[in-house]
């Protein structure tokens, strides 16, 4: 063939279809005709006098006191109700009183950043002391003067028409309803209130004493006593470890297996009190000394977020480690070591320090029991082989309810929140925008709710992120003549699609059962933030306003409740300080420069 000629079979060349437009993002709307002058109102307000908002906090554990010391100050205007139905303030921390109960995290790290506590006995604090600890700050801030101590929530309602939530709660000790109305709530709940018994048949025909551990009795003494422990997640794994030295016996019922750590970050626990020695807490009186000390262990857990990735070779060093100290430990007793080492990687739920724990379960007093528990009977315990086991007492150290569904009924526009997110609702799961608000539900914001929290940092500080971004946003609706806002619908989706995609390239999508994920093996994780705790802390710093829908008390000019009469008060007060932005000569921050809320410049 020649070279140019051409081939009569060839098809016809196709014309080429034309390059699809993509779409103008910036297009400017259509206009008729030019913008007419003007005929808004000026509403007679100065710009920087903020509307009162009524705001109700559901709970007084740490975060609802961090919400009772913090909001007032970054929030002017603010009218604060929280709602707690217990009788003092601490969650779990004044419920939690079974033997043995202490932090699992360095009491100089679980701790408010701002009131640090130099003098704790403790290395990880006892239970009375952590209460004591945050009672001491709900004091001082003035905590106190906003609770209303034993009522419970039973119920929110928003008015859409008044753009206000009604709360019902529950006056326990005059057994009456009491109802007031908010501009916003904010729930601090916990994750862990909602205890729960199993539902064995037979439960309520035991004789002796039953008890979960969120509900101990403290004038029992298990001294000499048959004692069964129900559970091996922390709390199990503490009290088994506290009692077992002074019973008679303990049965302790660990259905499936668990990863029992030394410590975290390498701050090894013990089940005798780490005391402090006084020397060293003398020397905190030194306020560079304490910083020093304290930045050292908190800054450690920080670190070690990407031990929970697939295939990392942190991942493989802690399970050999754990592998390790599990045979070490329970060598006295062949076989056991079988029977504890789980199927899924350590991380996929979280890692459970067991100080003493080992020692517990290789003592003869001791029976592990991995069968199934059939029923309870008048005397004891029947499980599934047919052992029947007579005991006086039968702590059930189950855990609580970790589907995150509030419980108490939130409804707005024909919708309860519950029912949506409850296993088998509309979403079916705790379905949040930043784990810190939910679309369809106006001025409902929550702190450490869904996705709170992160894996690294620590309660406390995760717990001040986020009343701090609901500070944020109480601000901009007091300052800019919001009435009501809510997350979008498709900021939500984009969330969760990213929080699934993240968590499949961690072990926490593994097949484990967890409070990360309900409690079911293989399901969502929504109790935690997707990334780690500095992570969250970097989103949380600066809302993303875009991703919210808002309603306006001017709804005809966005501009006209928030812009007032076009000056400040400050600037009418002759006291005032005009010219704060102004410092002595020398370096200044410039990165802090104009950037600070609370000043007008
Ligand atoms: C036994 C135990 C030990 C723990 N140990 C550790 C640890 O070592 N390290 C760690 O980081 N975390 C630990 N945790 C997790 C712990 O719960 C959090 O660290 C932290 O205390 C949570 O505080 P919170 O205020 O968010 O919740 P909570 O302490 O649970 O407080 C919630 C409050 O809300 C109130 N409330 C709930 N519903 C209503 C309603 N309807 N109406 C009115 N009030 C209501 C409750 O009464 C309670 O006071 C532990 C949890 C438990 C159960
Ligand atoms: N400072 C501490 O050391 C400390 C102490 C307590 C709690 N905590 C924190 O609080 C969280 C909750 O801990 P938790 O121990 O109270 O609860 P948890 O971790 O949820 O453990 C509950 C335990 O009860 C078992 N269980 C539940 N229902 C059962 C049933 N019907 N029959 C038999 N066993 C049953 C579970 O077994 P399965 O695993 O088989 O479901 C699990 O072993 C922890 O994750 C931890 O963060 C910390």
């Amino acid at each position: 063939m020649a070279p140019h000629s051409v081939d009569e079979n060839a098809l016809p060349e196709q014309p080429k279809p034309p390059t699809a437009k993509k779409p103008n993002p910036f297009a400017l709307p259509p206009r008729e005709q030019p913008l007419p002058r003007s005929t808004l109102q000026i509403q007679d307000r100065f710009i920087d006098e903020p509307e009162r908002l009524r705001v109700a906090v559901i709970g007084a554990g740490l975060t609802g006191i961090e919400a009772g010391v913090l909001l007032p100050a970054k929030v002017p205007n603010i009218d604060l109700v929280i709602y707690e139905k217990n009788a003092d303030v601490g969650g779990t921390w004044f419920e939690n009183i079974y033997p043995g109960v202490r932090c699992d995290i360095p009491a100089h790290v679980y701790q408010s950043s701002y009131e640090p506590n130099t003098q704790w006995t403790e290395e990880f604090a006892q239970g009375p002391e952590i209460r004591a600890y945050w009672q001491r700050i709900a004091e001082k801030y003035g905590v106190y003067d906003h609770i209303k101590f034993g009522h419970r929530v039973d119920e929110i309602s928003w008015n859409e028409d008044t753009s206000e939530w009604t709360v019902e709660a529950h006056d326990l000790k005059n057994a009456s309803t009491h109802s007031a109305k908010f501009d916003f709530v904010v729930t601090a709940i916990g994750r862990f209130n909602a205890w729960r018994l199993p539902d064995y048949p037979g439960i309520s025909e035991f004789k002796g004493l039953l008890r979960h551990t969120s509900n101990w009795d403290p004038t029992f003494d298990p001294s000499g006593k048959r004692i069964a422990v129900i559970g091996n997640g922390a709390s199990g794994i503490q009290l088994v470890a506290n009692i077992q030295p002074r019973v008679a016996s303990l049965d302790h019922y660990a259905r499936n297996k668990t990863w029992v750590a030394k410590s975290f970050a390498g701050d090894e626990t013990d089940i005798k009190p780490k005391t402090i020695p006084q020397e060293l807490r003398d020397s905190f009186s030194d306020p560079d000394v304490y910083l020093k000390y304290r930045k050292t262990i908190e800054g450690k857990y920080w670190r070690g977020f990407q031990n929970n990735f697939k295939g990392s070779q942190g991942l493989d060093n802690t399970t050999k480690e754990l592998i390790d100290v599990a045979k070490e430990r329970t060598a006295s007793k062949p076989g056991l070591v079988e029977k504890l080492i789980p199927d899924f990687p350590p991380h996929c739920r979280r890692l459970t320090p067991g100080p003493g724990y080992f020692e517990a379960i290789t003592s003869d007093n001791v029976n592990y029991i991995q069968d199934r528990i059939k029923r309870f009977t008048q005397t004891g315990i029947e499980t599934e082989d047919g052992t029947h086991r007579e005991v006086d007492a039968i702590f059930c150290a189950t855990g609580a309810n970790v589907d995150m569904v509030p419980p108490f009924n939130i409804r707005a526009f024909g919708q309860n929140l519950p029912d949506l997110w409850r296993e088998g609702g509309a979403h079916g799961f705790p379905y949040s925008y930043l784990g810190i608000a939910t679309p369809g539900f106006p001025n409902l914001l929550f702190l450490l709710g869904p996705n709170g929290a992160g894996k690294s940092g620590s309660v406390p500080h995760a717990v001040e992120v986020n009343v701090t971004v609901v500070a944020k946003i109480l601000r901009k609706v007091s300052r800019e003549g919001i009435k009501a806002i809510a997350p979008s619908a498709q900021a939500a989706d984009d969330f969760v699609q990213y929080a699934d995609a993240f968590f499949n390239q961690t072990v926490l999508s593994e097949d484990c059962s967890s409070w990360y994920n309900s409690g079911k093996a293989g399901s969502r994780i929504h109790g935690l933030w997707p990334g780690s705790g500095a992570h969250m802390s970097v989103v949380h710093r600066d809302p993303r306003w875009e991703d919210w829908v808002y309603e306006y008390k001017t709804p005809e000019n966005r501009f006209a409740w928030y812009f007032g009469k076009g000056y400040t008060a400050q600037e009418v007060d002759p006291e005032s300080d005009m010219t704060e932005y102004l410092s002595k000569p020398g370096p200044v921050d410039l990165r802090a420069l104009y950037e600070q809320w609370w000043r007008i410049h």
